[in-house]
């Protein structure tokens, strides 16, 4: 009987498929690191015929690896980088330019035109985005009206374009479903989460036909059924969310005023919201969590644009540590980071902030500041900007946090996990199976056959590996909280 489910987790750096067994225990995994490309400074492009392979190439070896044959797997779930868009020919199948990656910064002047417009009022209440480069509306805008052809094509209804679920899913399905999920579209700046449409002011005003957008469905249910050609056996596609909120899933956060937080590229922490839109007046995202059958789950978002990516940089660009796994060990060569305070704003600065010029600053030096300092000061810096958005979102709902639950990469780096419990002063909770947005897109898609009896049933899966208690006291964590604000300002509108 096929019991297995297949997850593929289409991230920024890599693609990589999960087999789970029923329990939720991840049976295999495989991933692949996918090439960045910087055409120019701020820009970020993916090849959307790499992403493709690479997902299939992981998928077809994490079943084998397991020792399954593909008729073992019951279902396949699908979980992705959000806000980075594919624009493709219907006809040929053909990718029609790189995809523009949600770090990329190429439509910051647009943005800035898009402030200036009439809609700019109404955005952040129908879409609950605040206007920023980061989400999809602009580069889609971007793409029809600068790549020679796309708006003709569009035109003449050979167009299609979505985010990187719809573009996997409609490879997977041989061409024959263009859909996206409830969670996904929440990130395009087009879709009204109110109504759970696509928005024809906005459509309107930026020139974008929605005969080129895919449908949008609940993150749970039937998607389509993947080609024979993929896999060799039919399987069915039963959920969809971005990784952000399949992440929430994943971590069982089911109950309103529930957090996760995921250390990836970036830092994305999420509060389930129940099932009214919350509204934010600290700067940040009202996005939808996922879509259950007719009920619809919103969270708050705050999301980092910067975190282990600032680890990568200082291994890659300065060489200062060999590996990630070194930085822990520098930073716990040195008590603290005698006064350096390092803000990588070097895409911006997310939420809570918003700052697209911001740039990346390092506050304090001495002749004393030496490299185990600075690497220390990086690894801080996740966690300081991780406290502002929790700040932001306990300011805003009134909700007294009991717990954060975490993952991604840097969730496995002790010392700042400790540190955070010690900045924002209440346990941190790190699960068992740390790549919890496999398991939510796993989950999700195991609920959407049936595979599960409901949220319950998922919720008794979900077991803690270690608990961080704060051990700092609070005043010094609010004078090193102190200091890392004025970092901020110094970082701000520079570029
Ligand atoms: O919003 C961007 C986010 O979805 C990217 O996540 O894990 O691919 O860095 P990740």
């Amino acid at each position: 009987m096929r019991k297995f489910l297949l997850a593929l987790d289409q991230g920024t750096t890599s693609s990589r498929a999960i087999v789970f067994d029923p329990d939720g225990r991840p049976v295999e995994k495989v991933s692949k690191e996918i090439r960045q490309i910087y055409p120019r400074p701020g820009w970020v492009e993916h090849d959307p015929e790499e992403i493709w392979s690479s997902q299939l190439e992981v998928a077809r070896q994490a079943i084998l690896a397991a020792g399954l044959e593909p008729g073992d797997i019951a279902v396949v779930g699908i979980t992705n980088q959000r806000e980075t868009v594919v624009i493709w020919d219907k006809e040929t199948g053909r990718p029609l330019y790189n995809a523009i990656v949600w770090q990329c910064r190429r439509t910051a002047p647009l943005c800035e035109e898009l402030r200036r417009s009439p809609l700019a009022g109404e955005i952040k209440g129908k879409t609950g985005l605040v206007i920023d480069a980061y989400f999809s509306a602009t580069k889609i805008k971007w793409l029809l009206d600068n790549v020679p052809g796309i708006r003709e094509g569009a035109d003449r209804g050979r167009v299609l374009c979505g985010t990187i679920d719809s573009w996997l899913l409609w490879r997977l399905t041989g061409g024959q479903v263009h859909a996206t999920d409830y969670s996904n579209a929440s990130r395009t700046m087009l879709f009204n989460i109110h109504e759970l449409k696509w928005e024809e002011d906005l459509l309107r005003e930026l020139g974008i036909p929605a005969t080129i957008l895919p449908e949008v469905r609940p993150s749970c249910g039937y998607f389509g059924t993947t080609d024979r050609a993929i896999f060799g056996v039919p399987v069915p596609v039963t959920g969809m969310a971005g990784d952000q909120q399949a992440a929430l899933f994943g971590q069982c956060c089911f109950t309103p005023g529930m957090v996760k937080n995921t250390y990836g590229t970036g830092c994305f922490i999420l509060m389930n919201a129940g099932t009214e839109v919350p509204v934010s007046k600290r700067g940040l995202l009202s996005t939808i969590a996922w879509g259950i059958g007719n009920e619809v789950y919103y969270a708050l978002e705050g999301s980092v644009f910067i975190a282990g990516a600032v680890v990568q940089w200082l291994r890659d660009e300065l060489g200062l540590i060999a590996s990630a796994a070194e930085s822990e060990e520098y930073a716990l060569r040195v008590e603290d980071t005698n006064g350096v305070f390092f803000v990588p704003a070097f895409v911006g600065l997310g939420a809570p902030y918003w700052d697209m010029y911001a740039r990346g600053t390092i506050c304090g030096l001495t002749r004393g500041a030496n490299k185990y300092h600075l690497v220390r000061a990086a690894l801080e810096a996740i966690a300081y900007q991780t406290k502002a958005v929790l700040d932001a979102m306990v300011s805003d709902t009134g909700i007294v946090l009991q717990g954060m639950r975490i993952d991604g990469g840097a969730a496995q780096n002790n010392f700042l996990m400790q540190f955070q419990a010690d900045l924002i002063q209440i346990p941190v909770d790190r699960p068992k199976v740390n790549e919890t947005t496999a398991l939510g897109a796993a989950f999700l898609a195991g609920l959407g056959a049936g595979v599960y009896s409901g949220l319950e049933e998922i919720k008794n899966k979900w077991q803690v590996d270690r608990t961080f208690t704060p051990r700092m006291s609070l005043d010094k964590a609010a004078v090193l909280y102190r200091n890392w604000e004025k970092a901020v300002a110094r970082a701000k509108d520079w570029a």
